[in-house]
């Protein structure tokens, strides 16, 4: 009852808002960024400017982190040019002032993003040479932004699904993105959903970001901002993928992690479950501590744990275990929207340590197989049996009790 009028509230708050006349709305949103190039500005960093797609806001991530790359308190890395030439993943990398690096995303291919821009006076039904700004005119932004991001649990989607995937219910999503809205002063609510669906439409990481924070403990690149088409994150590290011969103790530390990280991102919200659909060692780095963060938080299913499930829904409370579906990565974003806990993390965790594809900890040492036979077991049962949910917390014991062990931390360099 409580919950449900809270909401209504949202609602109506956002609409009232949305009433304010358009001549403030468009005062505020140039002034919001324009004093901060003419304060800090010296505008002798055509680079960063070049990359920033400024003019293309408000269907742009959001300004937040402008002001920092316009006073040079961001310097970017001077790569040669070749390397520009072949970076079609569109990363950058840079430092600040304090000299923490930082990388600077794009979040898509240039081609990717050509095309959302071509699209845009279509999508919002504007006149075939619209501006950006001519979208602070329309009204139907939320509507917009629902049928991006909601997933229809009575007729599933036929086609695969990419980006964020909010399901059981798509009311849910006031409360998931009011960690990005609400804490932050700016005043200009409509150019902040404009910039939310320009994320939703091109990639939502940095919403994930500051839904999951690495300040509250989640193992994902701190987030520094957003400035136009360009996001910054701190950089946290080198590829799982590409130290797959470092000794084996480190691999099983960095394993340890990966399974708490898959506990984490199933039940450490006390309200959403967020499954990740791309895990894989190219999407995990490792830092100079042997630390693990999750760096492409693109494709993932939030799903709200907290719904009163409707005829829709009738297996809600059951558990959905992950049934064989073949070899290979492949998963039910339909069963996992139908039940209000599934160990589709759990599965990918223990398939990026013991799958098909080169997994992480195998071959496990002799020595170690010889005195511990259960743990190879575990591996597999975590594959393949039926409770993930039992075997992992088995897993995580049998592990954290391995790291201990003088024994295995002495092997050096086993491969
Ligand atoms: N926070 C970070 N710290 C360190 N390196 C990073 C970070 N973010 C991205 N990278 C580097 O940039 C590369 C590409 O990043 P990311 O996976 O986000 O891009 P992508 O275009 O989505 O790649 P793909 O679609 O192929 O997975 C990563 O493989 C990693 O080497
Ligand atoms: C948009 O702005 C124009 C004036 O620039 C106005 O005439 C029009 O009614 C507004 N609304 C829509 C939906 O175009
Ligand atoms: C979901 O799909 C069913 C059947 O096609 C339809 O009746 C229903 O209105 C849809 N629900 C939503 C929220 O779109
Ligand atoms: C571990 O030893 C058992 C026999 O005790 C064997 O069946 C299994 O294949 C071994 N596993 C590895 C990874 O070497």
């Amino acid at each position: 009852m409580y919950a449900k009028s809270d909401k209504i509230y949202h609602t109506m708050l956002l609409r009232r808002r949305f009433c304010k006349r358009l001549f403030f709305m468009v005062a505020v949103f140039a002034v919001s960024f324009y004093i901060s190039v003419l304060l800090f500005g010296d505008l002798k960093t055509p680079r960063v400017i070049k990359l920033t797609d400024l003019d293309r806001c408000p269907a742009c991530y959001g300004v937040t982190v402008c002001p920092e790359l316009y006073s040079n308190q961001i310097i970017m890395e001077s790569s040669r040019d070749w390397h520009r030439l072949f970076n079609v993943k569109n990363i950058f990398y840079g430092y600040t002032k304090s000299n923490r690096r930082v990388v600077l995303k794009k979040l898509a291919h240039n081609w990717e993003l050509k095309q959302f821009d071509q699209n845009l006076c279509k999508t919002w039904n504007l006149r075939w040479n619209c501006k950006p700004i001519h979208i602070l005119n329309v009204s139907n932004i939320e509507e917009k932004i629902m049928n991006i991001i909601k997933y229809n649990v009575s007729s599933p989607d036929t086609e695969p699904r990419k980006g964020l995937v909010l399901c059981p219910y798509i009311k849910s999503f006031y409360d998931l993105i009011y960690p990005v809205l609400y804490n932050k002063p700016s005043s200009n609510k409509k150019s902040d959903f404009i910039n939310l669906w320009t994320m939703l439409s091109i990639n939502p990481e940095p919403i994930i970001l500051q839904i999951i924070p690495k300040s509250k403990g989640w193992r994902v690149p701190a987030f520094g901002g957003v400035c136009g088409r360009l996001e910054v994150v701190a950089y946290e590290g080198e590829p799982l993928s590409t130290l797959r011969h470092v000794a084996w103790h480190r691999r099983l530390k960095y394993a340890n992690d990966i399974l708490a990280a898959a506990m984490d991102f199933t039940f450490k919200h006390d309200r959403f479950r967020f499954y990740f659909m791309d895990w894989s060692l190219d999407n995990i780095v490792v830092n100079e501590n042997d630390g693990i963060t999750f760096i492409d938080l693109e494709d993932v299913v939030v799903l709200d744990k907290h719904i009163s499930p409707g005829k829709d829904l009738p297996d809600w409370y059951q558990r959905y275990a992950r049934e064989s579906m073949g070899s290979g990565f492949t998963f039910s974003i339909e069963n996992m929207c139908k039940h209000h806990l599934s160990d589709h993390n759990i599965w990918a965790a223990c398939y990026l340590l013991a799958g098909d594809e080169n997994p992480l900890l195998y071959p496990i040492p002799n020595e170690v197989n010889v005195s511990r036979p259960h743990f190879d077991r575990l591996l597999n049962k975590c594959l393949n049996g039926d409770d993930r949910f039992r075997t992992i917390t088995k897993l995580q014991h049998v592990i954290t009790d391995m790291l201990l062990d003088e024994k295995i931390i002495g092997f050096g360099d086993i491969r």
